[in-house]
């Protein structure tokens, strides 16, 4: 902590103008910034659910001007074809390798749902000016990666209605129930040690299962 002999006069007065200050605030505030706008807040809430396309905005874009904005904007890095650029990823591919020794997930042989491909785009591309495409643009990029990947022919309009009818590939294999009973704890306030049958039947003590030293990595092993 300060003391006030360090504090010179015109800090303490700056420090007894906010603490007024303070006093002034909204009940439940802390005195300082201002409440986000609605817009404000817009800007952040931009997430889209991948199952049914939740907070997909109004738009639409067809595989044409994708291929147009594609080749602007993205196959520098991603390939014209979407086969990637040096170590850059593929976007286009895969399709039945993800039980090989080298599987090769993209979003046409991995990604479950379409919503999730506008998502990304509209979040993070192009990489080096993400949030400068239109909605229409995203659209269009979508749809336009969705026919390199054989997903849709190349009359589809994607939009917020077709895009979470499109079926992924992959759609089916991901598990989404995690069945262990430790994830499906209830929450509980009282008589939570009331654990009816559950028991402690044994523990990894003394199973040599992680190290006894803390150190360098080569004092960690187990003696
Ligand atoms: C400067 C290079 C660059 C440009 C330009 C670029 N990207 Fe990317 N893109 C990347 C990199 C790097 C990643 C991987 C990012 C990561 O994994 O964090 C990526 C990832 C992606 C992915 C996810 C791939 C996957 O399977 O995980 C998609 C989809 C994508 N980009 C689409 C686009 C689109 C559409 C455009 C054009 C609007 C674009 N990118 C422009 C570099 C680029």
């Amino acid at each position: 902590m300060f003391s006030s002999r360090k504090i010179g006069p015109p800090v303490l007065a700056l420090l007894l103008a906010a603490g007024s200050l303070a006093h002034a605030a909204e009940p439940g505030s802390f005195g300082y910034g201002t409440a986000a706008t609605q817009a404000q807040i817009a800007g952040w809430d931009i997430d889209v659910r991948g199952e049914d396309g939740a907070g997909l905005p109004p738009g639409k874009g067809t595989v044409n001007r994708g291929a147009d904005v594609y080749a602007e904007q993205c196959a520098a890095c991603h390939g014209t074809f979407g086969e990637g650029e040096g170590r850059f990823p593929k976007l286009v591919g895969g399709a039945g390798s993800l039980r090989d020794d080298r599987p090769e997930p993209t979003v046409g042989s991995y990604w479950p749902f379409a919503p999730t491909l506008w998502d990304y785009i509209n979040r993070a591309m192009p990489m080096p000016a993400p949030h400068t495409l239109s909605a229409d643009d995203v659209y269009a990029l979508t749809a336009y990666i969705l026919n390199l990947n054989d997903l849709v022919p190349p009359e589809f309009v994607a939009d917020r209605n077709s895009l979470p009818k499109v079926k992924m590939r992959n759609r089916d294999s991901f598990i989404w129930t995690d069945p262990r009973p430790d994830t499906a704890a209830r929450a509980c306030m009282n008589g939570c040690a009331d654990t009816g049958d559950v028991r402690m039947s044994s523990t990894a003590e003394g199973r040599d299962l992680t190290p006894r030293t803390t150190g360098p990595l080569d004092t960690m092993q187990p003696k």
